[in-house]
């Protein structure tokens, strides 16, 4: 594996951190106040994550094209907390996928750290999902057949990492969320609420720099959807960017910026006022 020193901050002229990884952009191990490591050079010199320019998502029947997004154009600046909400069907599901690499749009360009996503391969893209993202989903969608500790292992088995890393890591992620006791459970043992905890705890394991959550509260009693959001926040304060979708008015106040989706396209765009 590349391990160098990088100076990537021109002006500052000094070292600020180690590349370990190859990855379509370096993995940075950067010594960062909050010790997450998964910073990059682009990070640094860019700061907008996702650029949407046009998007566009369709499907085609024999006669009509129908549109489940249509010119969509929206930035995210690392850091960001930003709440999708809008009508059933408005299209916010379509949207996540899209901006988490799982789906593709029929016309646009989509950038992340300025990397043209719309013009990479499946592989890449793949590449990308895994190293970069964390998707949190309201069915948890655990894998029934493995125990807990399995579960949230699975995403760094995927990245290659390796067996006395994985054990910590997945050791400190059942330590934060206070699963210790559960790992060797299966997740039809757990309450709704603790699954979805351990959905969290996969999604952040390998240190994504963004984390979408598509309704991660929706099946949770409102008590269980406050913990999550709380657990949000906090991972927001340390560096990671967050994009939910919630019906919520009060899970949408925990984050910082809200956007509005009806019929396919960006109807507001609106910053949460503190203490609104
Ligand atoms: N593959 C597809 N083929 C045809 N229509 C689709 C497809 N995928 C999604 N749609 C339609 O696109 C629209 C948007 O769906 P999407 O799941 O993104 O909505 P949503 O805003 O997430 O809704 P909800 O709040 O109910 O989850 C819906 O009308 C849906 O039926
Ligand atoms: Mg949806």
């Amino acid at each position: 594996m590349l391990k160098t020193s990088l100076f990537c901050a021109s002006s500052a002229k000094k070292s600020i951190g180690t590349i370990v990884g190859k990855d379509p952009i370096p993995v940075i191990a950067l010594r960062s106040p909050w010790n997450h490591p998964a910073l990059t050079c682009s990070d640094l010199l860019y700061n907008t994550m996702i650029k949407l320019r046009d998007i566009d998502k369709y499907v085609d029947s024999r006669f009509q094209r129908t549109f489940i997004l249509k010119s969509v154009n929206l930035d995210v600046q690392q850091g960001e907390f930003l709440t999708l909400m809008g009508p059933s069907g408005a299209g916010k599901s379509t949207l996540m996928n899209i901006i988490g690499m799982l789906d593709e749009p029929s016309a646009g360009e989509y950038f992340f750290f300025d990397e043209p996503v719309h013009r990479m391969k499946e592989k890449q893209k793949s590449d990308m999902h895994k190293n970069y993202i964390g998707f949190i989903f309201q069915a948890y969608h655990l894998i029934d057949e493995l125990t807990v500790y399995e579960n949230i292992e699975t995403p760094l088995l995927y990245k290659g990492v390796s067996g006395s890393q994985r054990k910590s890591m997945v050791a400190e992620m059942l330590d934060r969320f206070n699963m210790v006791a559960k790992k060797d459970l299966f997740p039809e043992q757990l309450s709704g609420g603790q699954q979805q905890l351990v959905g969290i705890a996969r999604a952040i394991v390998g240190q994504p720099k963004l984390l979408l959550a598509d309704e991660p509260t929706g099946n949770l009693h409102s008590d269980q959807g406050k913990q999550i959001m709380e657990i949000f926040q906090k991972l927001n304060e340390e560096g990671i960017t967050i994009i939910q979708v919630t019906h919520s008015e009060e899970n949408a106040r925990y984050g910082k910026r809200i956007v509005k989706v009806a019929d396919g396209t960006i109807v507001s765009d609106e910053k949460v006022m503190v203490g609104a």
